[in-house]
């Protein structure tokens, strides 16, 4: 197979190895054919440092999908990204892959390939490939981890489809993949907005450790964004966690749990309390239009939680300093899904 380029060089973000996976597989398929490739960990790379790609050249971002867009770390990294006057550029996002049936339901992208083809296009980046690689889960707050057979047949298959994509791209024949989603990709858009602004700041708090941690600080080594340091004695999540999910899958000790309970009891305490604040408010002060947007339950509940996220911020950090007592702590854990032992950790394989 002929191919154009000289050079691949894949920057990638992952919090769990699905991303990564994808790196390496396209880069295997250039060094079968002879082209010259790196991988290199936006993590770990400082983006101003990055010397402008020439043609001849193919660049490629990786990263999970985290609400329906890019997590903030590869965002702001294609934002700052070098122009070019010449090299070729592909995207390529990991979501969430369900397996029901035998079948694997892919996951959803939002906005992240149009926004960054539109981002890359004007650093004068040509576009070759758009694609989304359906990979097991990684998001345990949210459901139990997937078994590792699952995960094995879910890779067997999209590992074939990312080593087919790299001959294609590599050998010069476009593939714009992503593209087929745009309807259902469109009609998400306003939910990634809402994850963007308020959504990923309440995940971001979303974790603590229970008292099996041993304090071996692999969470703060490992964190890609530092977001996990010592508070009093016990781990603490600041804002800028981008919910990888890499200190709660790697903790060794399964210390690292989602506090479900006190979420619970956070919404319900939010829900009752604006609900009677509305009423208040229509019945005393409001004299608009009956379909008002208050009454719009999407726009009157993304305030609400907008206005609730410092309250949230501070009964965090309540919750922190209590947990030093062991009602507390037992509480918090005992009420936490991912505390049950057959919910088990994300754990990309190895073998592959
Ligand atoms: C906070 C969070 C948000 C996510 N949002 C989405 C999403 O919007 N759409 C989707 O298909 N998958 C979503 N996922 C699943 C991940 O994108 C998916 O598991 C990905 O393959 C993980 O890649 P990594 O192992 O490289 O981090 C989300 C996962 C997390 C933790």
């Amino acid at each position: 197979m002929k191919t154009q380029y000289k050079q691949l060089t894949i920057y990638y973000f992952s919090g769990t190895g699905n991303a990564k996976h994808c790196a390496a597989w396209i880069c295997e398929t250039a060094d079968r054919l002879g082209i010259k490739s790196d991988m290199i960990d936006i993590s770990k790379t400082e983006v101003g440092s990055i010397i402008p790609p020439s043609a001849g050249t193919l660049v490629g971002f990786c990263s999970p999908t985290h609400g329906f867009h890019f997590p903030e770390i590869t965002r702001k990294f294609i934002f700052r990204f070098p122009s070019t006057a010449g090299a070729d550029a592909f995207v390529l996002n990991t979501r969430a892959g369900v397996r029901l049936f035998k079948i694997v339901i892919p996951g959803l992208s939002g906005v992240l390939h149009y926004i960054s083809s539109i981002i890359l296009m004007t650093k004068g980046y040509r576009i070759t490939g758009l694609i989304p690689v359906d990979l097991p889960s990684n998001w345990i707050s949210l459901h139990p981890a997937i078994e590792q057979a699952g995960t094995e047949i879910i890779y067997e298959k999209q590992k074939i489809k990312v080593t087919g994509f790299a001959e294609k791209i590599l050998t010069g024949r476009p593939v714009y993949r992503a593209l087929y989603d745009i309807v259902q990709d469109t009609i998400i858009s306003p939910v990634t907005l809402g994850y963007i602004l308020i959504g990923r700041f309440y995940i971001s708090k979303s974790y603590f450790a229970s008292r099996k941690c041993s304090k071996c600080m692999r969470c703060i080594k490992e964190c890609p964004v530092n977001a996990v340091s010592v508070v009093n004695g016990r781990m603490f999540w600041s804002w800028k966690c981008e919910s990888c999910m890499h200190c709660m899958n790697i903790c060794p000790e399964r210390a690292i749990e989602t506090p479900h309970g006190f979420i619970i009891a956070f919404v319900y305490i939010v829900s009752i309390t604006s609900s009677s604040a509305i009423t208040y408010f229509i019945t005393n002060f409001y004299t608009g239009p009956y379909h008002s947007w208050i009454n719009n339950e999407l726009i009157s509940l993304t305030i609400i939680y907008a206005l609730a996220l410092p309250f949230y911020f501070i009964t965090y950090r309540i919750m922190h300093y209590l947990m030093r007592f062991r009602i507390i702590e037992r509480i918090m854990t005992l009420t936490s899904l991912t505390h049950l032992k057959y919910w088990g950790r994300y754990k990309a394989p190895t073998k592959f």
